[in-house]
């Protein structure tokens, strides 16, 4: 059984997708062990607490020092036992505690096709560079931004009328999608990772 700790700031779609896709087998093998949110308002905490699933908030605004915060998140995590961290909408960069205590074991979803666009408003940037065919990236995390072995992606096309909301509202269904996969395979065992390249079994 794969334990996943899900990371949130917001609204926590990617989340309920995950958990929605769990409870409906779509993913086997893997629970979601406890949400993690570093806002006490995180929209997704709500979802959580009425689906009693564990969940720990620790508001980051009251940490200054990043480390000592990631040191913390490692310690509250503990008793779960965690095989893998799904970060969703989580808006904090993860330091080296956190990293080197889960290696290999943290993955994002980001709103683009990796490497363009990173970091924030993906979809806008995509937007204003005018690229034809935007979409989303699953990865690893590593000590950048949004720089990690990306494990699977998914395309969408970008229409000449689209705003921000439009084409993020088409790369989000992906999203939930993408993320599912991605997760399913690792629970399977199926993903490995070497250096940059990740390769998935069939
Ligand atoms: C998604 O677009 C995700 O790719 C990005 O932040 C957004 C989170 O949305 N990292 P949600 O909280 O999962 O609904």
């Amino acid at each position: 059984m794969t334990k996943i700790a899900v990371f949130i700031s917001g609204r926590g779609s990617n989340f309920t997708a995950l958990y929605e896709n769990i409870k409906k087998g779509n993913i086997k093998n893997a629970e979601i062990s406890v949400v993690f949110s570093n806002k006490e308002d995180a929209k997704g905490l709500e979802y959580a607490k009425k689906e009693n699933i564990p969940y720990i908030c620790i508001p980051s605004k009251d940490y200054k020092n990043r480390q000592e915060y990631d040191r913390l998140i490692v310690q509250s995590l503990k008793p779960y036992n965690i095989d893998l961290i799904c970060l969703a909408g989580y808006m904090r960069i993860v330091t080296e505690e956190l990293i080197n205590e889960y290696e290999n074991k943290i993955i994002n979803i980001h709103p683009a096709l990796l490497p363009s666009f990173k970091g924030l408003h993906a979809q806008q940037q995509a937007l204003e560079y005018g690229v034809k065919f935007s979409g989303c990236t699953v990865h690893f995390v590593d000590g950048g931004m949004d720089s990690g072995a990306i494990i699977l992606q998914k395309v969408v096309p970008v229409y000449d009328n689209d705003t921000e909301e439009t084409l993020s509202a088409r790369i989000l269904e992906q999203e939930h999608i993408a993320y599912s996969e991605a997760v399913a395979k690792i629970a399977e065992g199926k993903v490995t990772v070497k250096g940059r390249k990740v390769s998935i079994k069939e």
